[in-house]
């Protein structure tokens, strides 16, 4: 894999894109890189982009670039961090701890999704720098009560709560590449979608030889064990995290991740006993909801959404 992506090969992320699509399947490569509905939000912020323009200043003696930046009390070498991504091991073998790999080496963080396939565990071992987990109440609340106790136990620095996925959106090219087919584990229903993964045998051997079709490993249900692929869609649209969430939650208190919290802050620091507070937020994407996010933080707010890929939503937030 590194040798494919050494440059002259990949220059820029669109040729990463690219040969992402040569090698994954239609829904693997699908899920990655569409959104919901029409796309039209997904465009969208795409196009924003493209109007941000730099404004260089000239003759001025730059010695040393420092990039470094504090982020809820981690120090990134980088102003970026790698953000919650679900199913990556479907994308590579073991695929959270590779990315909490690259993303220590890199001296930045990585955000591990509750939706991800490697465990909690295996993944802060992998990185050299700091690890964050992100949280979806899906299982409910005891559930999600053992992984932050799980998280803080092994060294997970901040909890990040994400709280836009009170729907699942319609991603019409998972219709098209028949995703509930292939999860119904009904043969015949899955059988006229099975091409695409024939068509990438590397793709396929990895797959494979990493067990197959991943299970949540940190998702543990009470008497069944780690939440299956196939539940997930349901699973979250059962896990609608509101306000009244953030500000007390007696289960997550419990274990002191969410304690402290009068300010409605979803984004929280382990900080020894005393858990602290931090300004961050995930997934705000109506103005309204950052006013009162603002008001609640009082100071600075990191804005982030899940973007398209969940829902057709408004303008990104500026
Ligand atoms: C394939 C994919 C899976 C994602 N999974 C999660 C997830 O499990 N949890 C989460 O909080 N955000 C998830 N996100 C949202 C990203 O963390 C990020 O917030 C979003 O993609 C917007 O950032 P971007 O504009 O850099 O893509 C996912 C995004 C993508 C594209």
């Amino acid at each position: 894999m590194s040798r494919a992506v050494d440059s002259p090969r990949v220059v820029n992320i669109g040729d990463l894109r690219r040969l992402a699509e040569r090698r994954l399947p239609r829904a693997v490569f699908d899920y990655i890189d569409g959104g919901a509905d029409a796309e039209l939000t997904l465009r969208e912020n795409c196009r924003v982009f493209d109007e941000v323009t730099f404004r260089p200043r000239n003759a001025v003696a730059v010695p040393r670039c420092d990039l470094r930046v504090s982020v809820l009390g981690a120090r990134l070498e980088l102003p970026l961090l790698l953000g919650p991504v679900g199913s990556s091991r479907m994308f590579y073998p073991r695929g959270e701890e590779a990315a909490a790999r690259a993303a220590g080496a890199a001296g930045t963080a990585y955000a591990l999704s509750t939706l991800s396939g490697c465990r909690l565990e295996d993944v802060k071992a992998a990185s050299s720098g700091p690890v964050w987990y992100q949280l979806y109440l899906v299982g409910g609340r005891e559930v999600a009560t053992a992984a932050i106790q799980r998280a803080r136990t092994v060294g997970f620095s901040a909890l990040v709560v994400t709280i836009d996925t009170a729907v699942s959106g319609l991603r019409e090219r998972d219709v098209r590449n028949g995703t509930k087919e292939l999860l119904s584990r009904n043969p015949c229903m899955m059988l006229p979608f099975l091409t695409q993964f024939l068509a990438r045998p590397r793709w396929l051997a990895g797959f494979l030889s990493d067990g197959g079709l991943m299970a949540f490993p940190n998702v543990v249900l009470p008497g069944e064990g780690p939440m299956s692929y196939a539940d997930v869609a349901a699973a979250l649209e059962q896990s609608t995290v509101s306000w009244a969430d953030l500000r007390s939650n007696p289960d997550c208190g419990k274990c002191g991740a969410m304690t402290d919290y009068d300010s409605g802050r979803p984004a929280i620091r382990f900080d020894n006993e005393r858990v602290r507070t931090e300004k961050a937020l995930r997934r705000l994407m109506q103005h309204e909801m950052c006013h009162v996010a603002v008001i609640d933080a009082a100071t600075k707010l990191r804005q982030d959404s899940h973007g398209p890929l969940w829902q057709e939503c408004m303008k990104r937030f500026e």
